[in-house]
């Protein structure tokens, strides 16, 4: 498991304004400015399940919001302002440290935690105009610190209590989704709780062929929920709809969820995750911060039981090792990687 060490990009954007040929992606197209033809991905008010007299009402509002779309916006949560603006200051300062400094935490054979870049497992394969940091962030006893920067010296502190405020809000979340599914309370505690969280900071610098080039390339995410921060006020998320590229508009302290691999798998295709891709700016950087959720690492990954009566299996069941092997071992393909699950 790991991606084949590449060029650093913020490097390679500051030094030229030539875009190497490995970056030029065909698919990458014309793709909608910043105003036009916004879609309206559904907004979710967290605080109004917890009000008795509304909770019903959102509960049944995210329902039709992850079958009919997958992806959604959510306000009003329970993250702390502070804990937030200080992830962004820090992960900023971050990306602003000298190479040599960011160096320090590269990653490194077998690993996918670290600096660098994520999914390179050929040497011709197209590249994305991104660098990464990657970490694994819960359960907490497992962390490799080595990966940790300590530049800014409060990154850590900002990490740790963000990390644990959102594991916090994903299992909220879980909660609701699998009472809308009408799942019995064991499975729920076995397989609708974050188990393992990981945290992936982007760095799109500005490319000055930005038609050109995907800051990511076309994918699903692999696990079951994630909550996507953007960092700064610069849009590049555009997600699959009706075989379109639409961009998400985040609202102002709103994250973006999506609907993972893993949940489509669980729940037998009931939710289905959603292809997405980031397309970058030709003068602005734009940063974001999107934490991944998926269940204890002894879980077997595969439909429930008791969605499955009647339809049938639609995806093989594996254990969430192996999973996440061949998840970090495929290059990024869309949905290709969840097609192999399928039956
Ligand atoms: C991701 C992702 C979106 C973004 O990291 O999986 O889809 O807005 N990021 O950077
Ligand atoms: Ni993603």
């Amino acid at each position: 498991m790991g991606s084949l060490p590449v060029a650093n990009v913020q490097a390679l954007a500051a030094a030229s304004r030539d875009v190497p040929e490995r970056y030029i992606r065909p698919e990458a197209g014309a793709h909608p400015g910043f105003a036009d033809c916004g879609v309206d991905i559904p907004v979710i008010d967290f605080s109004r399940f917890l009000d008795p007299d509304s909770s019903r009402d959102e509960s049944s509002k995210l329902h039709l919001a992850c079958q009919n779309w997958g992806f959604f916006q959510l306000i009003n949560h329970t993250v702390p302002k502070e804990v937030i603006e200080k992830m962004k200051l820090d992960v900023r300062e971050f990306f602003q440290l000298p190479l040599e400094e960011k160096r320090q935490l590269a990653q490194v054979t077998g690993d996918v935690q670290g600096y660098g870049q994520l999914f390179v497992v050929s040497k011709d394969q197209k590249l994305d105009w991104a660098d990464v940091l990657y970490l694994n962030t819960q359960p907490a006893p497992e962390r490799c610190l080595r990966f940790w920067p300590t530049q800014p010296l409060t990154f850590r502190a900002a990490l740790d209590n963000y990390s644990a405020e959102l594991k916090n809000l994903a299992d909220r979340l879980l909660e609701i989704m699998a009472k809308n599914l009408e799942l019995n309370p064991d499975v729920v505690t076995d397989k609708f709780k974050v188990g393992i969280q990981s945290i992936r900071f982007n760095y799109y610098p500005p490319c000055p062929q930005a038609d050109k080039v995907l800051g990511f390339s076309q994918h699903s995410d692999a696990d079951l929920i994630t909550l996507v921060l953007q960092v700064n006020q610069v849009q590049g998320l555009q997600i699959k709809r009706s075989g379109e590229w639409f961009p998400v508009m985040p609202l102002p302290g709103a994250f973006i969820v999506n609907v993972g691999d893993i949940f489509e798998i669980l729940s037998n295709g009931r939710y289905k995750s959603i292809e997405h891709r980031v397309v970058v700016n030709t003068e602005r950087e734009r940063l974001s911060i999107a934490t991944f959720h998926s269940p204890q690492s002894h879980a077997m990954i595969g439909p429930l039981q008791e969605l499955v009566r009647g339809s049938g299996a639609r995806y093989k069941t594996v254990n969430h090792e192996d999973f996440m092997k061949l998840f970090f071992s495929s290059k990024l393909d869309g949905k290709s990687f969840l097609d192999r699950m399928r039956y």
